[in-house]
């Protein structure tokens, strides 16, 4: 194991809300079954900050060891298992394989019920379901990982400026990256993406918006918005609407790729709003 074709790979793993046992049970035999069939070393570290949160690390023999683990059924069965009651996030991948990635560390969403917290339109005046039945999640939310730059702060502007690299601007080539910030301190990015009908064009904020609904997310404090312009790029007016219908008064901090260049209030860049409210 000491060999330097030892390879490493690390996940963070969100457990859903009842499933610990079963989970730490599972990752037993996931254990046992790697050191039974000579694959590497497998340890479910508890994070002690954040409950229901682990990171299983895996130390394989070497990359064919990885790749035969992969490929084994007992393997996927209890990846299986896993998955049903976990979302795996995948954080360092020791062992590239060409093709698309599988197994353990194949980020899946569990199968947890979505988040049901309503936007801000449905916060002002319930249009819940008939019956007015209080909608909760029996599932723990499970979301994408979170990026922190220190001492509990969101780099919520880097993540933007990250995610704005993989804008796809063949026709504009403005390129822009968007991160929005969920209640709970989740960052969702997104980057504009164009199309040859140019029209079917889709902003960074909006990308980044859909990607977190169709997550689960519900709640929502920020969103960054970063483009190479001296002067900031505020979100067009499609943007503006689908940002307050879904995240309300969100703080929009607008910046380059060296600075921040302001903060507003959506309320401010959208006044006189259409909503829910006035259907
Ligand atoms: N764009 C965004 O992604 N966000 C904005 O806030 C402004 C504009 C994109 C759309 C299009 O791909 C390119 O920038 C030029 O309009």
């Amino acid at each position: 194991m000491a060999s330097s074709d030892a390879r490493l790979s690390v996940a963070l793993v969100d457990v859903a809300d009842g499933h610990e046992r079963e989970f730490l049970t599972l990752a037993t035999r996931f254990e046992a079954l790697l050191l039974r069939k000579d694959y590497g070393r497998s340890e479910m570290i508890r994070d002690e900050a954040v409950p229901l949160r682990f990171y299983a690390v895996r130390r394989w023999a070497d990359a064919a060891a990885a790749e035969r683990c992969h490929a084994d059924p007992d393997v996927q069965a209890l990846t299986a298992a896993f998955t049903k009651i976990a979302r795996v996030t995948h954080i360092v991948n020791g062992v590239r394989r060409s093709g698309p990635p599988g197994g353990f560390l194949q980020d899946r969403r569990a199968g947890a019920e979505s988040d049901r917290r309503s936007g801000f339109d449905r916060r002002v005046k319930n249009v819940g379901p008939a019956g007015g039945g209080e909608q909760r999640s029996r599932e723990r939310r499970l979301g994408p990982r979170r990026v922190r730059d220190g001492a509990g702060t969101v780099d919520l502007v880097g993540a933007a400026r990250r995610a704005r690299e993989h804008a796809d601007a063949a026709y504009s080539h403005f390129k822009v990256g968007a991160a929005l910030e969920t209640a709970d301190g989740t960052v969702i990015t997104g980057c504009n993406i164009e199309n040859a009908t140019y029209g079917l064009t889709i902003c960074a904020e909006r990308v980044a918006m859909f990607k977190a609904l169709s997550e689960g997310h519900r709640a929502f404090t920020r969103i960054a918005i970063v483009a190479d312009t001296e002067a900031p790029t505020p979100p067009c007016g499609a943007c503006r609407q689908i940002l307050w219908e879904f995240g309300g008064n969100l703080e929009i901090v607008l910046a380059n790729l060296r600075e921040k260049r302001g903060t507003h209030r959506l309320k401010d860049l959208l006044p006189l709003p259409f909503d829910a409210r006035l259907l």
